[in-house]
């Protein structure tokens, strides 16, 4: 597989401009005026393009995007208030779209046939909710999405505290990763048997906010509120910063205690997000890398951190980083109902019967790989694997049969992780997605408090695709 390599490119900072303005250039997204009353109003077109993936002397790659930019605009609001997105679909198959971590009502959810009919070519489908929780979240289609975000359909979704943090700047990155040939173009081989049954499709170029990054231009002693968004079909990233000690201060986009990474090195699943404090504690005109270590044997420098010649600062910012509380209902432990559900399939899982090789079938392309408590899912409408009573607590026990990591996905909640096999978490974190690891078992609780039928799945899209994937109900008390 080739790998475009950063000798090929120049020297110039494309992160240097990035944030809600450089998103929005030349995209045609418009902004409404502040003063208006009602919905803010947002437009989003789906439809092939092209984007400047990788640097000349490689041309452009053919993408299917929103708004004609990779990723697509950011949506930018305040929390508490309304949110309307007229999504028009100009591919030439349906999509629809899923506003990933967000708690909306069900009939907004995004996923197709189970809540919504997917939207047709040509058609618009309006969806419309409240910005409930601050934090950092994304959108994408839900429909085929292992081809549909692979091909470059995601976007940055972020809602403001009422009081944010004191930073000197906020940066988000979305962090995504394509199979690209010597060409450039994309690789046609979505959904293949090797993709569906391992890792999930792994591949070749990291993008940052849909380019190739060289560096990232900073100040000595600059706060930096950095929002990390991984966009990737299947790649984790284990992001180490060279000499500097960023802060967690939210995981998927919910407020966590403030603390370092552990090992100083920041993993993110598939769809997870992180937002992170750094003080850029370094010299002027210094430079450090940002690497990513994930992958034994495969780390690569993802960019330069390089110091401006003047500092802005002498000594780092003192102010308060810890973020302020979303109305998340606490789950009560004492009348928590529990219930077990395992993940299972794959190759190299041991045992012919569960793993992948006794389930391929001749012209079975990637289904029925992967399986949820013993079913895997065709598509999105099935009986609930979980039907859970309104506004009642409970405790998923969740076990990883198999040789992969799962980044796991429940739609319209958040959920507190409260142990990993066995040990309590350090800090109970409120998730959306909790990667698990090869074998692990992990305790997460919610109050299942938004009623309907809700996606419970991996975020390993060639996953997804594969079975791992179910319907969690939640009945109405109503
Ligand atoms: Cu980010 Cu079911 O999706
Ligand atoms: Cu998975």
């Amino acid at each position: 597989m080739h790998r475009f390599t950063k000798a090929v490119s120049s020297r110039r900072a494309f992160l240097a401009s990035t944030g809600a303005a450089a998103l929005l250039a030349g995209t045609g997204f418009t902004l409404p005026a502040s003063a208006q009353a009602g919905p803010r109003e947002f437009r989003l077109r789906a439809a092939s393009g092209k984007a400047r993936l990788v640097p000349a002397p490689y041309p452009d790659t053919a993408v299917w995007s929103f708004n004609d930019s990779v990723p697509g605009p950011e949506i930018r609001v305040r929390q508490g208030e309304r949110v309307r997105v007229l999504v028009e679909n100009a591919l030439a198959e349906e999509t629809t779209v899923h506003w990933h971590g967000l708690r909306v009502t069900n009939a907004m959810d995004g996923v197709p046939h189970l809540t919504q009919r997917p939207i047709a070519p040509g058609e618009t489908f309006t969806y419309e909710f409240d910005a409930l929780d601050a934090g950092t979240f994304w959108y994408h289609p839900h429909q085929r999405g292992f081809e549909q975000v692979g091909r470059g359909l995601y976007g940055p979704l972020i809602i403001e505290e009422a009081e944010p943090v004191e930073v000197d700047r906020e940066v988000t990155w979305v962090l995504d990763d394509w199979r690209l040939l010597k060409d450039a173009s994309i690789s046609n081989d979505f959904g293949n048997m090797m993709d569906t049954g391992m890792a999930g499709r792994i591949g070749n170029t990291v993008t940052v906010n849909g380019r190739v990054p060289e560096t990232f231009v900073v100040r000595s002693g600059e706060r930096i509120r950095l929002r990390l968004i991984n966009a990737a079909n299947a790649r984790i990233f284990g992001l180490e910063f060279a000499g500097h000690r960023p802060q967690i201060v939210a995981l998927d986009g919910q407020p966590v205690e403030p603390h370092a990474p552990d090992g100083n090195r920041l993993v993110l699943g598939p769809a997870m997000r992180a937002d992170v404090i750094i003080d850029m504690t370094g010299d002027p005109g210094t430079r450090f890398q940002v690497t990513d270590a994930f992958y034994q044997r495969l780390e690569y420098r993802l960019l330069d951190l390089v110091y401006a010649d003047t500092a802005l600062r002498d000594r780092p910012m003192d102010a308060p980083i810890a973020l302020p509380a979303n109305p998340l209902t606490e789950p009560d432990p004492a009348v928590s109902e529990r219930h077990a559900v395992r993940f299972g399939g794959g190759m190299m899982g041991g045992g012919m019967g569960g793993g992948m090789m006794g389930r391929m079938m001749p012209g079975m392309r990637h289904e029925g790989v992967w399986d949820i408590n013993g079913v895997a899912a065709r598509g999105h409408v099935m009986d609930p694997m979980l039907t859970l009573t309104q506004d009642r607590s409970y405790i998923l026990e969740l076990t990883n049969d198999t040789a992969w990591h799962h980044p796991i996905h429940l739609h319209g909640h958040s959920f507190r992780v409260l142990t990993r096999n066995g040990a309590p978490t350090r800090f109970r974190e409120w998730q959306d997605t909790v990667l698990m690891r090869p074998r692990e078992r992990v305790e997460i609780a919610f109050v299942a408090d938004n009623p309907g039928d809700w996606m419970f799945h991996c975020h390993i899209l060639e996953h997804q695709a594969g079975g791992m994937m179910g319907v969690i109900r939640v009945a109405s008390s109503a």
